[in-house]
């Protein structure tokens, strides 16, 4: 008799689900801690994922931050935060009341910072609580004029190493990619060769939104980073990318979290179809509370239906791309 039929691991780290909450989406302890009812979300996720951290506090982005589009949502929070120090000492030791995997979304402004920080953050987690440190690639490299780390693959190399050199495989290290770029396999590889342990993808992709009333874009930052339904077929295609071409994506020495307009549990399907050990889910939870302990619920009646375990069916639909391209070769 299989026992947990959504049980997956990333690398060293166990996940009794594969799902996740995203980066920013849900705070770091004390927002979570005060929702009611957060005992059903913990039972089903897999792990929580906080809210990026920086060195230094940051009051984040001018208002308006947040505009509701369509198809999606707008956000420009510019990183909000108080910073390292309090973070280890106020919010982590709470987080060990999740009982689950902890990993740490971080930013920086340089590549030597990204190092400090994760070493910072690692060597005064003395109880142990944080399992992974999440590289958040989608920020200005202020050494590189400003230009976003993630979009050069030797900016994501240069910050992977940084952050492993300080920290080794005293946790894991995920890497996490913007989807702004022409062919996500390269920043990709890129942190595969600067040593990632997993990879994440993807982030919000920009846009702008403008105001017609008052003639100007709503946010304050002017653009921002769109998440929600609108992204799902990017972010399924950027793992399927990574899982068809990259051999440590597709053999899962390097598995990927697939994350972006989740809000079903045949979206995150989708994602696992395509390559995914895991998925995150962030804008979903903003309008339907329930949606971890629904996504979980409907997973396992498929399961329980199909017979079969989730991991079994991590990258199953990137497998008649392989047999037709070798119809193609005979
Ligand atoms: C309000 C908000 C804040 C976010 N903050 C962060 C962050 O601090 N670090 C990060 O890596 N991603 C951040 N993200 C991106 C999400 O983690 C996620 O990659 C993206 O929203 C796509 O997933 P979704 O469509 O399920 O929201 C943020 C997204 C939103 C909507």
């Amino acid at each position: 008799m299989v026992e947990n039929r959504l049980e997956v691991n990333l690398k060293t780290m166990k996940l009794k689900t594969p799902l996740m909450t995203a980066s920013g989406t849900s705070g770091h302890a004390d927002e979570f801690l005060h929702l009611y009812d957060n005992q059903a979300i913990l039972k089903s996720l897999g792990a929580f994922v906080t809210k990026g951290v920086t060195l230094k506090p940051r009051e984040g982005n001018p208002e308006v931050r947040v505009i509701e589009t369509r198809t999606g949502l707008l956000n420009s929070i510019g990183l909000q935060n108080s910073g390292a120090e309090k973070f280890i000492k106020e919010q982590v030791p709470k987080t060990s009341s999740y009982e689950l995997p902890i990993i740490v979304n971080i930013s920086a402004d340089t590549v030597q910072e990204f190092g400090e920080l994760a070493a910072y953050l690692v060597d005064n987690d003395v109880s142990r609580i944080i399992s992974a440190i999440e590289i958040n690639v989608s920020c200005p490299n202020l050494g590189e004029h400003g230009n976003i780390f993630g979009t050069s693959p030797k900016a994501v190399e240069r910050v992977v190493k940084a952050v492993k050199k300080r920290i080794g495989d005293k946790v894991l290290v995920i890497t996490k990619l913007t989807p702004n770029v022409t062919d996500i396999t390269e920043p990709a590889r890129a942190a595969i060769a600067g040593g990632t342990d997993v990879l994440s993808m993807i982030n919000t992709l920009r846009g702008i939104a403008i105001d017609i009333d008052n003639c100007r874009p709503f946010l304050g930052n002017i653009s921002g980073g769109l998440s929600g339904p609108a992204i799902k077929p990017v972010g399924v295609f950027m793992v399927y990318e990574c899982f068809n071409k990259i051999a440590e994506c597709n053999d899962k020495r390097v598995p990927i979290i697939g994350i972006g307009g989740i809000s079903t549990w045949q979206d995150a399907l989708e994602y696992i179809m395509a390559g995914a050990s895991a998925v995150g889910i962030g804008t979903a939870w903003f309008v339907n509370f329930h949606v971890f302990e629904q996504v979980a619920r409907g997973l396992n009646s498929y399961l329980l239906k199909k017979d079969k375990e989730i991991s079994q069916l991590i990258g199953v639909a990137t497998k008649c791309e392989r047999k037709r391209r070798l119809r193609v070769q005979i």
